[in-house]
């Protein structure tokens, strides 16, 4: 059954769970909110998961920062439903483009598409450019492929030269139906900070202590100016095609300075800047999955009515 209101859009999807959007809902404004049926995966059951991402393996023995759930002020997420990802993707290809982050989030979808079509045929392909895991019986493939800055880096007689102008790896991408790009810290040309400060902890320079998120829905220094100007210029030139979305996660990103491997990785390096899989790239990734239910919605009313009720 599908209503539609105007101000809300109710839908059903495969186990009846519903989902209330609100138009207007900004679900990238909310707050973390403790939930004990959380995560959404096992991590000990990804055969594929690398050792820089998986902390219970190297270590981490609190399960706190596993048990948070992203809830938007104004709205609901829809369940998240792995299988009803892959339906909704039948015959395409999802490319990740972008650094260890975008192999971040790529490892937690992978993850939880695997663990959610659990006894089904799942390949593993790689090449120096890209990594792709596809789910055969679905017909989808999850690739990463790897770009510090997105657009090039040459090689000139006086060295390499990063062109602004130059996106020759476009091509490879061409063969993605969604691609998700993602591009942050190769451009601070000292490295990125070591948190603490930002957090109000005197003394903390590093993420081994922290089991538990900010609270609230701001960061106290702020939204990155890079972060911001990346808003301001997708709203200002492209806000009218509907293919383009950005996936907002800088801020509800930064409140979870509990979901960082820290030493907890396979090379035992202390890391502030990826996360933790289990964590928080699978909200990435849900988020993600909201946005397709909604475009699927907008392009066809019925989609979520008729097959499983
Ligand atoms: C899985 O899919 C691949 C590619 O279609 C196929 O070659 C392989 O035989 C399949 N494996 C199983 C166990 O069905
Ligand atoms: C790597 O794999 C991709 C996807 O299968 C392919 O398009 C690309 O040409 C390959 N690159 C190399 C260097 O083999
Ligand atoms: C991390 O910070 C703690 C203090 O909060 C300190 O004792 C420890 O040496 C630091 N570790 C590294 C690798 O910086
Ligand atoms: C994009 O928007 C910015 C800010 O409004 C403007 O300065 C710039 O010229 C626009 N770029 C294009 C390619 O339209």
């Amino acid at each position: 059954m599908l209503v539609l209101a105007s101000l809300y859009v109710v839908l059903y999807t495969g186990l009846c769970s519903a989902y209330v959007k609100q138009k207007g809902c900004n679900v990238y404004e909310g707050k973390w909110v403790y939930d004990e049926s959380y995560p959404l995966f096992n991590s000990k059951k990804c055969p594929f998961i690398r050792k820089e991402f998986d902390c219970i393996k190297y270590g981490r023995s609190d399960d706190q920062y596993l048990k948070y759930r992203w809830q938007p002020n104004d709205c609901d997420l829809p369940r998240f439903d792995g299988v009803e990802f892959m339906r909704i993707l039948k015959g395409k290809k999802v490319i990740f483009t972008g650094d260890s982050i975008s192999l971040n989030q790529w490892q937690s979808l992978t993850c939880l598409l695997y663990t959610s079509s659990y006894g089904s045929n799942v390949t593993h392909e790689a090449n120096e450019s890209m990594s792709t895991v596809t789910f055969q019986d679905y017909g989808v493939s999850i690739a990463y492929f790897t770009s510090h800055y997105l657009v090039d880096i040459e090689t000139e007689q006086f060295g390499r030269v990063l062109k602004l102008d130059s996106l020759k790896n476009g091509e490879l991408w061409k063969q993605a139906d969604v691609l998700i790009f993602n591009t942050w810290l190769w451009w601070y040309r000292r490295g990125i900070k070591q948190p603490g400060a930002e957090w109000n902890e005197p003394g903390v320079r590093n993420c081994s202590k922290e089991t538990r998120p900010l609270t609230g829905s701001t960061y106290p220094t702020g939204v990155p100016l890079a972060a911001k100007v990346v808003k301001e210029t997708l709203s200002s030139n492209i806000s009218s095609s509907n293919s383009v979305h950005l996936l907002d996660i800088t801020t509800l990103s930064q409140l979870r300075k509990d979901g960082h491997p820290s030493t907890s990785n396979g090379y035992k390096g202390m890391d502030c800047t990826h996360w933790c899989v289990a964590g928080v790239p699978d909200t990435w990734n849900h988020l993600l999955y909201a946005q397709l239910v909604q475009q699927q919605t907008e392009l066809d009313p019925d989609y979520f009515s008729s097959d499983y009720m």
